[in-house]
């Protein structure tokens, strides 16, 4: 990708958190521009956040407007009224659709020609919405997905087992919500079959299930928000897209006829690369496994429909 400029919507603990994480991650980005409403506050990030790059990496950190897309790469929106104590994510939907519209509409007019990365919530409705309303073509969308969900289950059934969480690769796909689910059937360990190494009976199963989907509410039970580890994935999917490197991440990739799902953004493997989504992976997925991601494309298409 040529234009390395990365024009962040939302500097509240998510955005902030990414601004971070990216200089210190993702050496080959060259602006930082930061649009929020709130500009004073974004002003102490950007002096804040300038402090660490004399030992990080030569990026220009400012605060700007949406004109500031009109030569970026990439748009980076975590904007959003976030999810209060107790409320699912698609109790937001159409608090922050209208918000996103406020935002993808004012970018696209600039002349914006980059990517667009999204991680405010509900975030497969979110990102299915920024391509309606963008008119982009489909690969130059993309949402944070089952991402975090991913790594708490790894976190999670390495606590269970006693494995590290690198060991493991078992996914969390479909919605990054309540009809998330585990392709217990085909998780590995150690490139083995888990399911041949220990013996998850069904209940358990469900039970590290609800402590993936539940881990969040409990992060944002304590401490009122959850920023690391969604702020980490969209620093990982700015990097793959600005270094052209080919990653294969669970995200919240376009199904266009994978899984039998169309028109919708959902949680599944795919390979990002300067182009955004270079290719979605349809991974193997046992018949229960593909009844429950036809259900949560069910429940996402029911939502989409309901928008005001
Ligand atoms: C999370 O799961 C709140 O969606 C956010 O951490």
């Amino acid at each position: 990708m040529k234009n390395r400029k990365v024009v962040l919507v939302g500097d509240g603990a998510v955005g902030s958190s990414f601004a971070y994480s990216l200089i210190q991650t993702v050496k080959t980005v060259e602006e930082l521009v930061i649009v929020d409403l709130n500009k004073e506050r974004s002003q102490g990030d950007v002096w804040d956040l300038q402090d660490i790059t004399p030992l990080t990496s030569d990026v220009t950190i400012r605060i700007g407007d949406y004109s500031d897309a009109a030569d970026a790469g990439i748009v980076v929106i975590t904007a959003g009224v976030p999810r209060k104590p107790g409320e699912t994510r698609l109790d937001l939907v159409n608090k922050n659709v209208k918000i996103l519209r406020s935002i993808v509409e004012p970018v696209v007019a600039s002349g914006f020609n980059g990517i667009f990365v999204v991680s405010a919530n509900p975030v497969d409705i979110l990102t299915t919405m920024t391509q309606k309303i963008s008119g982009f073509p489909k690969e130059r969308v993309i949402g944070t997905g089952t991402f975090l969900d991913k790594a708490r289950l790894n976190i999670i059934l390495g606590d269970h087992f006693g494995y590290k969480p690198s060991e493991l690769d078992a996914l969390v796909l479909g919605e990054h919500g309540d009809t998330s689910f585990v392709n217990f059937d085909e998780a590995k360990v150690n490139g083995k079959r888990l399911l041949d190494e220990v013996e998850i009976s069904a209940d358990l199963q469900a039970q590290i299930e609800a402590e993936v989907r539940g881990r969040g509410g409990k992060i944002i039970g304590n401490k009122g928000a959850t920023f690391y580890g969604v702020a980490y994935g969209l620093a990982t999917i700015v990097r793959a897209i600005l270094e052209n490197n080919y990653k294969m991440m669970v995200v919240s990739a376009p199904l266009t006829g994978q899984y039998g799902v169309s028109d919708l953004y959902l949680g599944t493997p795919a390979v990002l690369n300067s182009t955004g989504v270079a290719q979605v992976i349809e991974t193997e997925l046992s018949n229960r496994e593909l009844e429950k991601m036809r259900h949560s494309a069910a429940q996402m298409q029911e939502v989409i429909d309901s928008i005001e």
